[in-house]
């Protein structure tokens, strides 16, 4: 996932206080229905989503950060196995270095049904990639051919209704994954979207923008990180 050349420079993290954004009313939206009509989703979907967290921002965040918790949002998450498989990488972060499991993944979709699914947390134990099959196992309990969700991942994961055209105000995120969904989207709201993501990025975040107008990156403070594909960082410090 990485350049061989590229050395590793660690990302560094700094808390900041929860914002107070007052959402603007002001917004012109788009005609949402494709967008909000396409749900689908699968445990594991991008290899890279989860390899990102593993190899760089969860050991960053607990080198620079041992006692402040790790904030992930899946945005846009459907019925929620991709925040469910983020958790289940973190753990296996804190876990394989015998800390305290000290991070939180937030799901979060427009579509309420969805988020119902999600937090019911009770799937069949279809993925995209066979290599996270152990993961899965591992977090979940297959019986009646159904994959549900182990008790101790739980308290880790939390899910709501929200809708991305608005700004967030209450959280900060180390990790802001935006999966098959922006590319419904109009340019300006893409960018409206990753403007709100900005706002609730730790300085220091990544953010995984499958579908983003490779122009819009011109226009805000956001350029690649690395040679991975999809992955931006914050370039306002
Ligand atoms: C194709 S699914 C992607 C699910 C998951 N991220 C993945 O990659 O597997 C797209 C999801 O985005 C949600 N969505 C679309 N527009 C949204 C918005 N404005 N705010 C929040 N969720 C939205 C849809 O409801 C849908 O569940």
């Amino acid at each position: 996932m990485q350049d061989k050349n590229e050395k590793h420079k660690p990302i560094s993290f700094r808390i900041h206080q929860p914002l107070g954004h007052d959402e603007d009313p002001s917004h012109t939206f788009c005609d949402p229905t494709q967008a909000q009509a396409t749900t689908a989703t699968l445990f594991f979907r991008q290899r890279e989503i989860y390899s990102l967290l593993k190899k760089r921002i969860a050991p960053d965040w607990m080198n620079a950060h041992p006692h402040a918790p790790l904030c992930i949002w899946s945005a846009g998450c459907s019925s929620g196995q991709e925040a469910w498989g983020l958790a289940m990488v973190a753990a296996d972060c804190y876990r394989a270095q015998k800390k305290y499991e000290n991070f939180k993944v937030f799901g979060t979709d427009i579509n309420r049904d969805r988020i119902n699914e999600a937090r019911a947390g009770v799937y069949p134990p279809n993925l995209r990639d066979e290599a996270f099959r152990p993961v899965l196992l591992h977090h979940a309990r297959i019986h009646d051919d159904l994959a549900t969700i182990k008790t101790e991942l739980r308290p880790h994961v939390s899910f709501g209704v929200f809708d991305i055209r608005k700004c967030p105000n209450n959280h900060r995120f180390a990790y802001i994954v935006c999966n098959h969904v922006l590319q419904y989207y109009t340019h300006e709201l893409q960018k409206q979207i990753v403007s709100n993501f900005l706002s609730v990025l730790e300085p220091g975040g990544l953010m995984y923008l499958e579908g983003l107008t490779p122009s819009i990156a011109g226009e805000l403070p956001i350029k690649k990180f690395s040679s991975v594909k999809n992955v931006f960082e914050r370039t306002d410090g």
